[in-house]
């Protein structure tokens, strides 16, 4: 098996072991993983390489041992997890205390000791079936708050390559993080990686902080910190997607049957679409009324608008997930209740995903993106949806504040997503906004993404975790086709 997983290494260059929990099969083309996944499927199928995680099944004997399978340039390891371990894991500590606690909801953290435990050994399990197929000089590439112990296991092993970790979601500031009773160890874990990536300045400086206040860390000016008796480097790089790739993607599906048969129903109205994974991070029940505000202050927009919102169901095993989406049922029927006509009905609420392409054009007939999480470490839906309008004729992305993507998006509508009469403004203002200062708006967004494409997210990270610029090779053909700004 070694020999097999050797030949994928790219000439000189180390070969890139990413590790996430959820991994994108394939040939999977709706995407139910999220944009993490599609972003590291991006940079993997760049490079090539080796992608570790779990398989998404639940099987009552999960072998100890990685299923291989190999598909282009990149080579598959996936693990099942047991019922014990799905219920401690991935429901219990990742999604119910870890997902809440950096996404500000303390009233929805469950902790409970067993969780933690069953988190640990799931990490340990993991560490204990990749080694067999760690080569050397591998660089390994940890991504998100399920694998945050991943390193320190694979350290307690003996693995003595480069380990950089990515933190897809906010860190927390200190007062809330001291509200999670492992707070210290998961710091203890963070401290074994070689470089810990955050999307935002604001995430660096609340782990830092907290590092600082509670531990007593040293920290320099380049990001580098002593902390916990080790000496490593927290860095924000914002995660980018592909831009250009995405754009035409959109230019394409402009004309497609699906996008042709939305635009036909809209029947001259105009668009307002939402693409969120169905969370209580995302302020779903909030969007949905806002537009009934909308209609309600200005009646200008009654028979004139479709708000368009696209929301999978996630975590249906978290009980939160499961009342969340009641919720909605209940706010879509009872904005629709009040406002439809026999022929026009203002929210489009629909429970299953579609495909990027089918998105992408959707996007780009879509007069607004509204975008409004409660709080999200990026929202690639916000990049995605900027990515795919027509420079002619650009719509307006509706962007909460306390997004990361708002850190690059700066000229979106930014809106505070806690506040429904604000979000009902953005929208007006989205709905009748004059194509020129769309334009002015638009172009600084996308020249932003263009700077900063998925693969050059990736050749930034591993650049410094390797601290070597020959990294950089591996990343050409992106910097190139990246490098039009
Ligand atoms: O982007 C955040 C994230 O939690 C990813 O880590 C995850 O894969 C995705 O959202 C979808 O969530 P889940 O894997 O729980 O379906």
């Amino acid at each position: 098996m070694r020999e097999d997983l050797h030949k994928h290494g790219s000439g000189n260059l180390a070969r890139l072991v990413m590790v996430s929990n959820r991994l994108l099969a394939p040939r999977e083309r709706v995407s139910r993983a999220g944009g993490l996944a599609t972003a590291l499927r991006e940079a993997l199928q760049r490079r090539g390489g080796l992608w570790f995680g779990w398989s998404g099944e639940v099987v009552e004997s999960p072998s100890a041992s990685a299923r291989i399978a190999e598909a282009g340039n990149t080579t598959y390891a996936t693990l099942d997890l047991s019922p014990e371990d799905y219920d401690t894991y991935y429901v219990g500590y990742a999604n119910s205390t870890l997902w809440p606690l950096c996404h500000y909801r303390l009233g929805l953290i469950e902790f409970r000791r067993a969780a933690f435990h069953g988190y640990q050994r799931v990490n340990a399990n993991f560490a204990k079936a990749l080694l067999p197929l760690l080569r050397p000089d591998d660089v390994v590439w940890v991504h998100d708050y399920h694998l945050i112990p991943l390193g320190a296991e694979l350290r307690k092993l003996g693995v003595t390559n480069r380990i950089g970790f990515f933190l897809h979601i906010p860190f927390p500031a200190k007062e809330v993080f001291l509200a999670l009773p492992d707070h210290l160890a998961l710091a203890r874990a963070l401290t074994n990686y070689d470089l810990i990536g955050f999307q935002t300045r604001n995430d660096v400086e609340a782990f830092l902080s907290y590092l600082r206040d509670e531990t007593g860390a040293r920290i320099f000016p380049s990001g580098q910190f002593e902390a916990l008796g080790r000496t490593t480097q927290a860095r924000a790089l914002p995660i980018g997607i592909d831009t250009e790739g995405f754009a035409e993607i959109a230019r394409v599906a402009a004309s497609a049957p699906e996008t042709t048969r939305l635009t036909r129903s809209l029947g001259g109205r105009s668009l307002v679409i939402g693409v969120d994974r169905l969370d209580y991070s995302k302020g779903l029940p909030r969007k949905i009324e806002a537009l009934g505000e909308l209609l309600e202050h200005w009646s200008e927009h009654r028979g004139k608008v479709a708000y368009l919102q696209i929301s999978p169901s996630s975590r249906d095993s978290v009980a939160q997930y499961r009342a969340l989406r009641r919720e909605i049922d209940s706010v879509a029927g009872r904005v629709n209740g009040r406002y439809a006509e026999f022929d026009w009905a203002p929210v489009r609420y629909l429970n299953k995903g579609f495909s990027r392409g089918t998105l992408a054009g959707f996007y780009r007939v879509a007069r607004v993106g509204f975008v409004t999480p409660l709080r999200d470490g990026m929202n690639l839906v916000a990049k995605e949806y900027v990515a795919a309008q027509d420079p002619e004729n650009p719509g307006v992305l509706i962007l909460s504040r306390f997004a990361g993507a708002a850190g690059e998006l700066k000229t979106a509508l930014l809106v505070n997503p806690f506040d429904l009469d604000s979000l009902a403004d953005a929208l007006h203002r989205g709905l009748t906004m004059p194509l020129s200062e769309r334009i002015t708006r638009w172009e600084p967004m996308f020249d932003a993404l263009r700077m900063n494409p998925v693969g050059v997210w990736c050749d930034r990270f591993l650049t410094a975790l390797t601290g070597d610029a020959k990294e950089r090779s591996g990343f050409s053909s992106v910097l190139h086709s990246a490098a039009v700004v």
